[in-house]
């Protein structure tokens, strides 16, 4: 099986990217930020403190996450339950980020992941996935744009949505969830030694897909 392994910070685009590449080569799309959401979500709607390990991990014993492939669409489970929307409501990012500290939490994501890509080819995103989950994956890329980059498009994503955003506060969300990313104890944000780094300040998401299709078509020549 082949693996893509993506990972960088919110906001660089990882998605949009990595659903491209997937299309395009045929394989499967995973979005493992939505697994550490589904768990935030969770937590959340309980009204726990997301951030508080004692409160959260005790919620493993009684979540059950999965996910589905609805024509190459990922869609999250909690239960029977398909939170797909639920979790990218704006709030749900710092209880993803908040509970995605908890080393147990990423315990409990550690074997849904590896298993998808033993029996699919992937394009994995998410933030440890280069490091951690698939550390022998043929192509690793870590992708990152600058803050005011992110939030940048983050705002203009979130208003064509149709929220109502202030551009500061979302710069200032970035950077806090950057923060808590690269700095929690536990397989935290950063790039792999044998990762290669994209940069993509500046680029519209039609040059980054375009840098990155031919980076990772490079690759894969010699896979
Ligand atoms: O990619 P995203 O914004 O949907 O991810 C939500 C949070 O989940 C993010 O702030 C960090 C965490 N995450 C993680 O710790 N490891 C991953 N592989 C993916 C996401």
């Amino acid at each position: 099986m082949v693996s893509i392994a993506i990972d960088g910070p919110a906001g660089a685009g990882k998605s949009t990217i990595a659903k491209h590449l997937a299309k395009k080569f045929g394989y499967i799309y995973v979005d493992t930020g939505a697994l550490y959401r589904a768990i935030g979500l969770y937590a959340y709607e309980k009204g726990k403190n997301t951030a508080s390990e004692q409160e959260v991990v005790p919620l493993l014993e009684e979540i059950e996450v999965k996910l589905a492939f609805v024509q190459g669409e990922q869609r999250v489970f909690l239960g029977e339950r398909d939170v797909s929307q639920a979790i990218r409501q704006p709030e749900i990012s710092m209880a993803a980020s908040n509970v995605s500290a908890i080393p147990k939490v990423r315990e409990f994501l550690f074997d849904l992941q590896r298993d998808i890509a033993k029996q699919n080819n992937v394009v994995m995103d998410g933030r440890d996935i280069g490091t951690v989950v698939l550390p022998d994956a043929q192509v690793k890329i870590f992708l990152t744009a600058t803050p005011q980059d992110r939030a940048r498009r983050r705002y203009e994503e979130l208003i064509q949505k149709g929220h109502k955003v202030d551009y500061d506060q979302l710069l200032e969300e970035v950077i806090q969830r950057d923060y808590n990313d690269s700095n929690r104890a536990i397989a935290p944000l950063r790039q792999a030694k044998d990762a290669t780094l994209l940069d993509t300040t500046n680029f519209t998401l039609e040059q980054a897909v375009q840098a990155m299709t031919e980076l990772v078509e490079g690759k894969l020549k010699d896979v």
